[in-house]
């Protein structure tokens, strides 16, 4: 037989949940329906953008919230620019916008129409590796490889600014680009090699 003492703590126990599960209820009625693939699916916010991708015009309906990073990947299937941090710290998303290497991550794709990009599989042309690329083979300029595109862009269009470089101002130019298996001093043997200056 239920003590009066043990009755009530029950009641309250069963009080309580119904209390927590009403809460929840009424939590999940204010959310917003968030489908995944929403910018895959053209809702009615996706807008079209055309963007140059590697010399080829490319047209495609993005949410306004999609980032470049997502529209090269998912959207267009270049996989070759990595998604590392996401935060703009590791620099695995780097791409070229007008000749500037930019985190790709941090901006968004509705932000470009018009631009032109240059992602890692524009790198190489007809064919023939870039100095780059060529010279980051010869220094093993890298592991597990997971960063080397962001390396590579970074580094190519380094070489485009025109600076004067040496060992330090490679390391300072492409800080931003972090390599987890710590290739730093092959990495700054390929861009010195590529930029004549080894
Ligand atoms: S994924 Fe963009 S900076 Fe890391
Ligand atoms: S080669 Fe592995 S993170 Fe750079």
């Amino acid at each position: 037989m239920l003590s009066r003492r043990r009755f009530f703590f029950r009641a309250a126990i069963s009080t309580l949940a119904a209390e927590v599960a009403l809460h929840f209820r009424a939590a999940a009625q204010r959310l917003p329906t968030v489908r995944p693939n929403d910018a895959a699916a053209g809702t009615s916010a996706a807008r079209a953008i055309t963007i140059n991708v590697n010399g080829v015009e490319r047209t495609m309906r993005v949410e306004p919230r999609v980032t470049l990073l997502d529209a090269l990947r998912d959207r267009l299937g270049l996989t070759g620019t990595k998604k590392g941090c996401d935060q703009g710290t590791c620099g695995a998303c780097t791409v070229m916008v007008n000749g500037r290497r930019i985190d790709s991550c941090l901006t968004l794709a509705v932000m470009h129409t018009g631009d032109r990009i240059v992602t890692v599989e524009g790198i190489a042309q007809n064919g023939s590796l870039h100095p780059v690329q060529r010279a980051f083979i010869t220094h093993d300029g890298f592991q597990c490889g997971f960063c080397t595109p962001g390396q590579i862009v970074s580094a190519v269009a380094l070489l485009n600014e025109g600076k004067r470089l040496d060992r330090d101002t490679i390391r300072t130019e492409m800080s931003g680009n972090l390599c987890r298996c710590g290739c730093y001093p092959h990495i700054v043997d390929a861009v010195l090699e590529a930029a004549g200056t080894s």
